[in-house]
């Protein structure tokens, strides 16, 4: 079994500051590396900025700035707060990298060897939101986008056509034969949808109407069109350029992580593109839904622009990882997800705060009252609190994106914990002199944090690191491997390091402030 794990994100728009729909889906990539990396898999994880086309073009000049000094600001912000946020990205790829430059000319060539680009006139309607011109299934009555509610531009010019259509049935015998190619399944059908009134695509524009892009080689006057020259950012993160190592061992991706909004891009664009190139294709593109504040969608407009930055203020949290937690418990991978304040707070302070901080408090301060703060021998009179199936339906949940069942399942042995420690109430049986049974009741407790402090690492890796090393742990929980997890336990004689609560429960007097407003 191939041990590599090629792994990306979209590429972001560098036309504005990143918000919470952008970060759930750089969580959820990266609560997948993390898990692959636990799981013993060479994890390669890109993402990065998408820096041309006309919308950068445009906002920069309304800023006075140049495009380059304007994406080098954004792209900035994305790479801060993506760290804020504990991404752990191999690396970090910008469309405006000169490697990028040569990735995308060495594309171009190979779709021209082939003979699939050709030049051609048309006019048509284009949309610089979807950065797409509209066929009439994407417009409304007025002649309106339907997903941006605005008229698009009318483009009349001499461009550049990729030879998309003589590829449809490749796509879609792909399609048809692929269960692993596009999951959740349920997104297949709108691909297949598209694919039946397939058209050639142009795959240039005139540097007149579009001047931030890359050039297409030997014509200066035309420049790549957006989607072309982003969907290769895929290739360059992994050197595809120069076929240096990491092409060599990373190619094909693995999984790519991408929102139901540009599926279309991926699912015939790009792999139509790989084909031309004589490519292999990537294996699974997963497609996650859409984060909604209060069931709106985000808009500036509309107040609802959460960013990450916000959420860090406004509950003073000193981690991200509520964050990361909350968007992957209550958003089913490929659901769309809703946030709001009030909910925020109660799933924090209820999941983390009280069922898993409180247990960790509590269990150590009795381990300190009753046995110096020292793991003792466990006499087994009472059973494990975690049985070995439940590793087992805890991995498959995470190698097939069902983290919230993940979740859902850690936070059993949780209450399981917790149930155990009421019904055994150690403090009785210290009075009692029940020392074996108060021995296996703190033993059993503290071996399940062992437990859930690794398996929820890739969620929350700050909090689990936090565990690890209140529960006497000298390393770093990253370098945990899962054969390690299923097969050790908590070593007796370890001696505990209790400190503060791994995460203060969320101001109680903000809760409900959604409903006052
Ligand atoms: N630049 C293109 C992608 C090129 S990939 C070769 C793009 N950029 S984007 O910034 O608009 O979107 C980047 C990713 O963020 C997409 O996968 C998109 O679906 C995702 N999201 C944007 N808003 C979102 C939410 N509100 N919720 C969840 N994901 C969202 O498209």
């Amino acid at each position: 079994m191939s041990t590599k794990f090629y792994l990306t994100t979209a590429i972001y728009y560098a036309n504005a500051a990143p918000h919470i729909g952008h970060a759930y889906e750089i969580i959820a990539a990266d609560v997948i590396a993390r898990f692959q990396r636990l799981a013993g898999k060479q994890v390669f994880f890109l993402t990065g900025t998408d820096e041309h086309g006309v919308k950068v073009q445009k906002t920069a000049e309304t800023l006075g700035l140049s495009p380059q000094a304007y994406v080098d600001k954004i792209a900035d912000t994305f790479k801060t707060e993506w760290g804020q946020l504990n991404i752990t990205e191999d690396r970090f790829i910008r469309t405006t990298e000169p490697s990028h430059y040569e990735a995308v000319a060495k594309m171009w060539n190979k779709l021209l060897a082939k003979g699939d680009i050709y030049k051609a006139s048309y006019e048509a309607d284009y949309c610089r939101g979807c950065e797409v011109f509209l066929n009439d299934r994407d417009k409304d009555e007025e002649g309106k986008c339907l997903i941006h509610k605005t008229l698009p531009e009318k483009v009349s010019e001499e461009n550049y056509f990729f030879k998309l259509s003589a590829y449809k049935e490749k796509l879609q015998a792909l399609l048809k034969e692929n269960e692993q190619f596009i999951v959740p399944a349920s997104r297949k059908q709108e691909v297949i949808n598209i694919l039946e009134d397939i058209q050639d695509i142009s795959v240039s524009r005139a540097r007149t109407s579009v001047s931030w892009g890359i050039p297409v080689p030997n014509d200066p006057d035309q420049v790549i069109y957006v989607w072309i020259d982003a969907l290769s950012n895929y290739l360059t993160g992994v050197e595809w350029q120069n076929e240096t190592m990491p092409f060599a061992t990373f190619w094909p991706p693995d999984v790519q992580v991408i929102g139901k909004d540009i599926l279309r891009f991926h699912a015939i664009y790009w792999p139509a593109m790989l084909m031309s190139a004589e490519l292999p294709l990537p294996k699974t593109l997963l497609v996650h839904g859409f984060i909604n504040i209060a069931d709106t969608k985000l808009s500036k407009s509309s107040g609802t622009l959460v960013t990450v930055n916000d959420l860090m203020t406004r509950f003073e949290l000193k981690t991200v990882d509520p964050i990361r937690y909350y968007l992957m418990m209550t958003t089913g991978f490929g659901q769309d997800g809703n946030y709001t304040d009030d909910d925020f707070k109660l799933k924090i302070n209820a999941d983390l705060a009280n069922n898993l901080g409180n247990l960790l408090n509590r269990s150590l301060a009795m381990l300190q009252k009753y046995c110096d703060g020292i793991v003792p021998e466990p006499a087994g009179l009472i059973s494990p609190l975690i049985q070995p199936e439940t590793f087992g339906t805890i991995y498959a949940d995470y190698e097939q994106y069902r983290f919230n069942d993940a979740l859902v399942k850690i936070l059993g042995i949780v209450d399981a914990a917790n149930k155990l420690i009421n019904d055994e109430a150690p403090w009785t049986l210290a009075k009692e002199e029940k020392t074996e049974r108060l021995h296996d009741v703190l033993y059993r407790v503290l071996n399940a944090l062992r437990a859930v402090a690794a398996l929820i690492s890739p969620v929350t890796p700050e909090l689990a690191q936090n565990m690890w090393e209140q529960l006497g742990f000298e390393n770093d929980i990253t370098i945990a491997n899962w054969q390690q997890i299923v097969e050790t336990v908590l070593p007796v004689g370890q001696k505990t390091v209790p400190g503060q609560p791994i995460l203060p429960r969320l101001e109680s007097d903000l809760v409900g402030a959604d409903k006052k407003k």
